[in-house]
């Protein structure tokens, strides 16, 4: 007989990387684990990511604020959680730089709560956990800083340094949980990725931004001289690293996640444009739109952070992970979703979205 089927807690799992997360999982595992998704579905969230799961017996959503606790008390208090991976966060820089404080209340606040329910529902009165109780914490490498000088890298030795909003609020809910690792020796794992793309992306983020504005013969907005560096990752990649770490890796440990896959922005959307050119067909009519003309230099961002490269030397090593997909595939399969999955792109893109738009790049 098998034993007792192993019940995730994801939080978030209706955004982006946690949608591709819970995908990726029901494919590898299938019906031999459990999904409780607990999302607050902000802007950034959309049930229509996991249309292709919700009819599963194996998988539960709750529409609920990480930051409230008798909700997430109910939820540990309903399920015998083994496993918490814990995405839920604001995560778009350019929306910190214009209202900071639900980056503190989400990603502060919202882990604070989080790791107590936690705690709570797994301690033992002598202070340790039953075997197989794990938190992971899904991190960013934004929370190193700013890389200035060429052939350095982000190892998990690397000082916090953080910039943004987003960052700042992001190395706070480490810190966090840091200290719950340190002071309850609570079962836990940080990683900290670089940036990720591909399917279910809001295209807010830079790479399905400048798919949707291509497609449309909209300008392409690059931030100040194009020249800031980002760690691209497949987001399937990120996936399967969070899940080999909870699997392989050593409690209260942190892992860097990164491609060594550094592009400029400009190299960035030339590929893009490059791409979409060479899978359009001659017939298509958007064909025509899709043009290097379209690209504009815009006022930069607020203390911009200029480079990112993450050494993932460590997850290698201990793990055994390593990045799969190259981005010239990674950048085919990312344009192959969004031509096949127009309609998401419509409707993600109308109402809220449109406002946020006009204000942002007016
Ligand atoms: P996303 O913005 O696409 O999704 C965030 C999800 O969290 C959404 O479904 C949203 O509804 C939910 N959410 C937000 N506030 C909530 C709250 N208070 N309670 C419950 N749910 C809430 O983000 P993403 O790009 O998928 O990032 C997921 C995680 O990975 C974040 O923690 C982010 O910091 C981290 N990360 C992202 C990247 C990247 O490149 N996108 C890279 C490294 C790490
Ligand atoms: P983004 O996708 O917002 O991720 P992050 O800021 O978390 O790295 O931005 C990636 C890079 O692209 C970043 O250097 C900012 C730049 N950028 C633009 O040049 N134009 C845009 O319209 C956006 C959204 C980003």
């Amino acid at each position: 007989m098998r034993g007792k089927m192993r019940t995730y807690l994801v939080t978030g799992g209706a955004g982006f990387i946690g949608s591709n997360y819970i995908h990726y999982m029901f494919r590898k595992y299938g019906d031999d684990i459990r999904i409780i998704n607990v999302d607050a579905l902000t802007y950034a969230g959309n049930p229509e990511n996991l249309k292709s799961v919700e009819n599963r017996e194996n998988y539960t959503f709750i529409k609920a604020d990480i930051c409230d606790k008798e909700a997430v008390e109910k939820v540990f208090a309903q399920n015998d959680i083994d496993r918490v991976v814990h995405f839920a966060a604001e995560s778009h820089v350019d929306r910190s730089i214009r209202n900071p404080e639900v980056f503190v209340q989400t990603n502060v606040l919202g882990t604070a709560v989080m790791l107590n329910c936690a705690r709570a529902a797994w301690e033992r009165e002598d202070g340790s956990y039953p075997e197989g109780k794990r938190f992971l914490h899904v991190s960013t490498d934004e929370v190193y800083g700013s890389l200035e000088k060429e052939g350095e890298y982000f190892y998990e030795t690397t000082p916090y340094a953080p910039r943004s909003p987003y960052s700042a609020s992001k190395a706070g809910s480490d810190m966090l949980v840091k200290a719950y690792m340190d002071t309850y020796r609570f079962p836990a794992n940080i990683t900290n990725c670089s940036n990720n793309y591909g399917p279910y992306q809001f295209p807010e983020k830079l790479i399905p931004l400048i798919i949707n504005n291509a497609l449309q013969g909209k300008k392409l907005p690059v931030y100040g001289d194009g020249k800031n560096v980002r760690d691209w990752l497949y987001v399937e990649d990120h996936a399967k690293a969070i899940d080999m770490v909870q699997e392989k890796g050593r409690l209260f440990q942190t892992y860097n996640i990164g491609g060594h896959n550094e592009k400029q922005n400009i190299e960035i959307v030339n590929i893009i444009i490059e791409t979409l050119q060479e899978m359009l067909s001659e017939d298509d009519p958007r064909k025509a739109l899709v043009s290097k003309e379209l690209i504009t230099y815009v006022e930069d961002r607020k203390g911009h952070d200029r480079r990112y490269a993450i050494a993932p030397d460590k997850i290698r090593s201990e793990i055994g992970w390593e990045p799969e997909t190259m981005f010239a595939e990674g950048i085919r399969k990312t344009i192959a979703w969004y031509f096949a999955n127009e309609e998401w792109m419509r409707n993600v893109t109308s109402g809220e979205y449109q406002k946020y738009y006009e204000e942002m790049y007016r």
